[in-house]
C-alpha cells in the first residue's frame, strides 16, 4: 500500500525558493488538507509532488512507497498511483474526453503490465464512473476541458479519479467555483472512490464548506514555504473564525515549530 512521506523538501520555481523544508507524510486511507494563504506554496508542493518540470528540488526527499521519487519523471509517478487535480486544469483540443480517458487507462494498464483495455469494457467502466460523477454521457465527443465551465472541467477530473482508483490523490483546490450541486458532486465522488479503497487523499483547499464533505484526519498549515502548524478538524473552524492573522503573529514571535 502506497504512502507518500516528503522530507525536509525545498523547492526553487524560477530561481526563487518557494519551499523551505516541508514534511508531510500521507499514509493509505488517511485524508489530509492542506491549507494557507495565497502564494504560500500549496499549488507548487502539489506540482513537486507530481514532478513538475519547471520546479528543482534543491533539498530533501519525496518517497512514494517507500521509494524515492524525487527524480522521477511525472509519468512514473502516475504509473506508480499518484494522480493530481489541478487547480487550473489544461485544455487539449483536439482530443475527445473518450480518447483521452482510454489513452489514460491505457498507460496506466501498460504500467502496470497489462494488455490494452477492450472497447467493450473501456464503455461499461466510463460509464459507470461517469454516472458516479455526474457526468452528461455526451462529454465523451467532446474536446478535453475545451469550452467546459470551471465546474464541468472539476467534474472531469473527479471522473478520471473514479476511473483509475489511484493510490494517492492530490486535489488542489478542486472546490474553486463549483455551485453547491458540483461541490457535492464532487465531494460524494471523492468520498466514494477513497471509500473502496485505500487511497489517500492530499487536498488544498481555502474553504471549510469541502471540507465538511471529505473529512479530513489531519490539517497542516503552510506558510510562506513551511508547515508552521499541524492539526486535527478543528483548525479548519479556527482558521475560518480568525483567519491567517494569528498564525503570522505567532510565527514573527517565533512560537510555532
Ligand atoms: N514558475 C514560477 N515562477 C516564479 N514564481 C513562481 C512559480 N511558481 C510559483 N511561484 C511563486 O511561488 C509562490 C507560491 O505559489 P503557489 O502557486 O504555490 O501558491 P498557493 O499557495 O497555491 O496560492 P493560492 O492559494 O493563490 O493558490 C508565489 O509567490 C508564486 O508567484
Ligand atoms: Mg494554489
Amino acid at each position: 500500500m502506497a504512502e507518500l512521506q516528503i522530507k525536509n523538501l525545498h523547492v526553487n520555481a524560477a530561481e526563487k525558493q518557494i519551499l523551505k523544508g516541508v514534511d508531510l507524510h500521507v499514509r493509505p486511507g488517511e485524508i489530509h488538507a492542506l491549507m494557507g494563504p495565497n502564494g504560500s506554496g500549496k499549488s507548487t508542493l502539489a506540482n513537486a509532488i507530481m514532478g513538475h518540470p519547471n520546479l528543482e528540488v534543491t533539498e530533501g526527499q519525496i518517497l512514494f512507497d517507500g521509494e524515492d521519487i524525487t527524480e522521477a519523471d511525472p509519468d512514473e509517478r502516475a504509473r506508480a498511483g499518484l494522480f493530481m487535480a489541478f487547480q487550473y486544469p489544461v485544455a487539449i483540443p483536439g482530443v475527445t474526453v473518450a480518447k483521452y480517458l482510454r489513452m489514460v487507462i491505457n498507460a496506466h494498464r501498460e504500467g502496470r503490465g497489462e494488455a490494452a483495455i477492450s472497447l467493450k469494457d473501456f464503455r461499461k467502466t466510463v460509464e459507470a464512473a461517469m454516472e458516479l460523477t455526474n457526468v452528461p454521457r455526451e462529454f465523451s465527443n467532446r474536446y478535453l476541458n475545451d469550452g467546459f465551465s470551471g465546474g464541468e472541467k472539476k467534474r472531469m477530473e473527479i471522473l478520471q479519479l473514479a476511473l483509475l482508483t489511484p493510490s494517492l490523490a492530490v486535489l488542489d483546490e478542486t472546490d474553486s467555483g463549483l455551485d453547491i450541486d458540483a461541490l457535492n458532486t464532487v465531494a460524494e465522488g471523492v468520498n466514494t472512490v477513497a471509500s473502496g479503497s485505500h487511497m489517500g487523499v492530499l487536498i488544498i483547499t481555502h474553504y471549510q464548506r469541502i471540507l465538511h464533505m471529505v473529512k479530513p484526519q489531519f490539517v497542516h498549515i503552510l506558510f510562506e514555504g513551511r508547515i508552521v502548524k499541524e492539526g486535527g478538524p478543528e483548525l479548519v473552524e479556527t482558521l475560518e473564525k480568525h483567519g491567517y492573522g494569528w498564525i503570522r503573529d505567532e510565527v514573527a514571535a517565533g512560537a510555532t515549530a
